[in-house]
C-alpha cells in the first residue's frame, strides 16, 4: 500500500474467515471499494506474530524491534487513511491475538512524555465491528460488546486516531442471517 489519502487497512481479528465478524468486515470492504478506497486486508489469525515482550524498545524506534509480520502490519497503518477492525468478543473483550497487536504496536502508536502519552498516529480513523452472542441489551448493559470495544477505543484514541463508526451484531449465534440494520449502520460509517 502506498500513503494515499484514500486508503483503508482492514484487520479481520476472527479465526472464522466466514464466521459472523467476516461478514460485518465483508460489507465494510464492499462499501469503501464502492466509495473509491484503495483496500488492505489482513487476517491476523494467518499472521505470524510473536507475543509483546514488554521491552519497551519500540518506545525509541516507534517499531517493535522482534521481525515479524507486525513490522508489514506497522508500515500499512501508517500508510493507510482509516482503520477497519473487526473482531468477535471474547470474554467481554477482544481475542487474544488483536491484543497482542495492540501490545507489538505500542510504540507505533504512542511516544511516552512522562505525563500524557504523545499519539504517533494522529489524523487517521478507524472504525469498530464487533460481534457477540450476548443478545441486546444485555450485550451492553452487563459490558459483553461494550468493554470490547472500550478496549479497542483505547488503541485507536492513545495513537490520535478518530472513531467513524462502531458497530456491534448482537445476539448473533441466534441469527441465521445479519439483520438489516447491522449491515445498514455499517454502511453509514463511510460517508
Ligand atoms: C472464547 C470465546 C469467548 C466468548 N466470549 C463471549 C462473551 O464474553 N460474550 C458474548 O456475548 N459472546 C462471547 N463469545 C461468542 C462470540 O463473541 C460470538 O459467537 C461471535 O459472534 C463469534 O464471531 P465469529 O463468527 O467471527 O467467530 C465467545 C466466543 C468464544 C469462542
Amino acid at each position: 500500500m502506498t500513503a494515499d489519502k484514500k486508503s483503508v487497512l482492514a484487520i479481520l481479528g476472527s479465526p472464522h474467515k466466514n464466521g459472523k465478524t467476516a461478514a460485518m468486515m465483508d460489507i465494510a470492504i464492499r462499501r469503501a471499494e464502492e466509495k473509491g478506497y484503495m483496500v488492505t486486508e489482513i487476517n491476523l489469525y494467518e499472521k505470524n506474530i510473536s507475543f509483546c515482550i514488554g521491552c519497551r524498545s519500540c518506545m525509541d524506534t516507534k517499531i517493535c524491534t522482534q521481525k515479524d509480520d507486525i513490522q508489514e502490519i506497522a508500515k500499512h497503518l501508517r500508510e493507510c487513511q482509516i482503520v477497519f477492525l473487526a473482531a468477535p468478543v471474547y470474554w467481554a473483550n477482544v481475542p487474544a491475538p488483536v491484543k497482542n497487536l495492540f501490545d507489538r504496536l505500542l510504540g507505533t502508536a504512542m511516544e511516552e512524555t512522562g505525563t500524557f502519552p504523545k499519539p504517533r498516529l494522529p489524523g487517521k480513523k478507524y472504525m469498530i465491528l464487533t460481534s457477540c452472542n450476548t443478545p441486546f441489551p444485555f450485550s451492553w448493559i452487563f459490558g459483553q460488546s461494550r468493554r470490547a470495544i472500550r478496549n479497542m477505543d483505547e488503541f485507536f484514541r492513545t495513537a490520535g486516531m478518530k472513531p467513524i463508526g462502531k458497530v456491534v451484531y448482537a445476539g448473533a449465534a441466534a441469527e441465521k442471517k445479519m439483520p438489516k440494520q447491522v449491515a445498514r449502520k455499517i454502511e453509514r460509517c463511510l460517508k
